[in-house]
């Protein structure tokens, strides 16, 4: 107690003479009679003053370095990313490896965009983050189920495995991995309702495989899925799903909508189809799994990335994003080493844009409440693959 309370009075006489000294440093001759102070301490006093302007520089040099954003700094900073980033992704048997000609060089590295490999690091990188924080820990994890391995296609010729994740451009990949599986001699000759026919199509699931065999190609094979936005993701689901095409798959407008809207609708007088408020509200209930139970596999359709592959879980060896995929298409065509025997089909340009307005729009009216039980559904989703949290829907 009297220890501590030397202590309290001496850091303030310290700090006042301080000032006294800096003071009368600026101001020779000027000194307040206040600040008079003692000559004994003096001298003692000068090297203090002194010690604090050396770190007053110190301090003001570090904002002048940040200012002057050094492009040096920047690359040196990614490097070692690199650096640290290579010895995971051999982490395990067979994984792919960067050739040669991709590996960034010095030059690459200043650019303010990252070069291609470093970008699918950082992802991988990101996911093993998000998969240690125990806050999120049942937003991330999930078990390897049935309904997992039913998502996930096997191309054995190329040691490929492919998650399934709907509404980013899934038919397309499928319609790669069907031509490679040898079934059809090209994209533009399997037909349309073969895509989706797995009888036919000649692209098994992983679940029709024995545990053994599953392990190993989970072990040993290159596998990715793509993902986007995960409210973008869920309007064009929406969409899809029960605006455009519901002459194809009429499930969703005459069984699970009228489902949805029998449980979720607020306003009871009004009587208009399947509203986004409804599917929003079912989506963030944290009781939805009752109905997801009614709607069988039609869930694919909106339910997390994480329910659908497991990125946990299963350690995947690119994630491809739908906003970049002019990019990730060929890359990941590139590293699953079939970049020579097939081309992603040509995207329209635009398509893979992340859209704001339309987002807000689609939002318009919904309750804050519903909205944020919705985030905190698709949390993971977003933390995960690296997608903004979307502040100006949800304050
Ligand atoms: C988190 O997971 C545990 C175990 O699976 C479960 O009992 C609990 O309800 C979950 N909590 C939430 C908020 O989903
Ligand atoms: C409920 O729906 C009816 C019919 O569309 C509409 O006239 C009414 O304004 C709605 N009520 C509320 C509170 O939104
Ligand atoms: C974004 O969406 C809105 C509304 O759906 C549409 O009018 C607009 O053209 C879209 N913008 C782009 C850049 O695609």
């Amino acid at each position: 107690m009297e220890t501590q309370k030397v202590q309290c009075s001496f850091l303030y006489c310290f700090r006042d003479s301080l000032a006294a000294e800096v003071f009368r440093l600026c101001f020779p001759g000027r000194i307040p009679e206040w600040l008079a102070f003692d000559n004994m301490h003096h001298q003692w006093l000068l090297l203090a003053a002194c010690f604090w302007v050396v770190f007053m520089f110190m301090v003001a040099s570090k904002f002048i370095t940040l200012t002057f954003k050094d492009p040096d700094a920047y690359g040196a900073k990614q490097e070692f990313l690199f650096l640290t980033a290579v010895p995971d992704a051999g982490r395990l048997p067979g994984e792919k490896h960067f050739p040669e000609e991709l590996q960034p060089t010095g030059k690459m590295l200043s650019h303010s965009r990252l070069p291609p490999p470093l970008v699918y690091m950082e992802r991988l990188e990101l996911i093993r983050n998000v998969c240690r924080d125990e806050t999120l820990k049942n937003l991330s994890h999930t078990a390897v189920s049935k309904f997992v391995l039913d998502r996930i296609f096997v191309c054995d010729k190329h040691k490929i495995l492919f998650c399934q994740t709907p509404k980013v451009g899934n038919t397309q990949w499928k319609k790669v991995l069907i031509v490679l599986n040898g079934a059809f001699p090209s994209i533009e000759e399997i037909p349309e309702n073969v895509v989706h026919d797995h009888e036919k199509n000649g692209l098994p699931r992983l679940s029709s495989f024995s545990d053994t065999e599953i392990q190993k190609r989970l072990k040993t094979y290159f596998k990715f899925f793509i993902v986007r936005d995960p409210f973008e993701r869920l309007i064009s689901a929406f969409k899809d799903k029960f605006v455009h095409n519901p002459r194809f798959e009429p499930w969703y407008r005459h069984e699970i909508a009228p489902g949805i809207i029998r449980k979720y609708r607020r306003n009871r007088t009004e009587t208009r189809g399947i509203q986004f408020e409804d599917f929003v509200r079912y989506l963030g209930d944290p009781n939805h799994r009752w109905l997801d139970l009614q709607f069988g596999d039609h869930i694919i359709h909106w339910v997390t990335y994480v329910e659908l592959c497991a990125p946990c879980e299963i350690k995947y060896s690119v994630i491809g994003h739908h906003e970049t995929l002019e990019d990730d298409a060929p890359y990941i065509l590139k590293e699953a080493g079939i970049d020579h025997l097939v081309s992603y089909p040509t995207i329209p340009p635009g398509i893979t844009v992340y859209n704001k307005t339309k987002v807000e729009h689609y939002f318009l009216g919904i309750s804050k409440r519903d909205i944020r039980r919705l985030y905190a559904r698709f949390e993971g989703d977003f933390k995960l693959f690296g997608y903004q949290k979307p502040d100006f829907l949800l304050n």
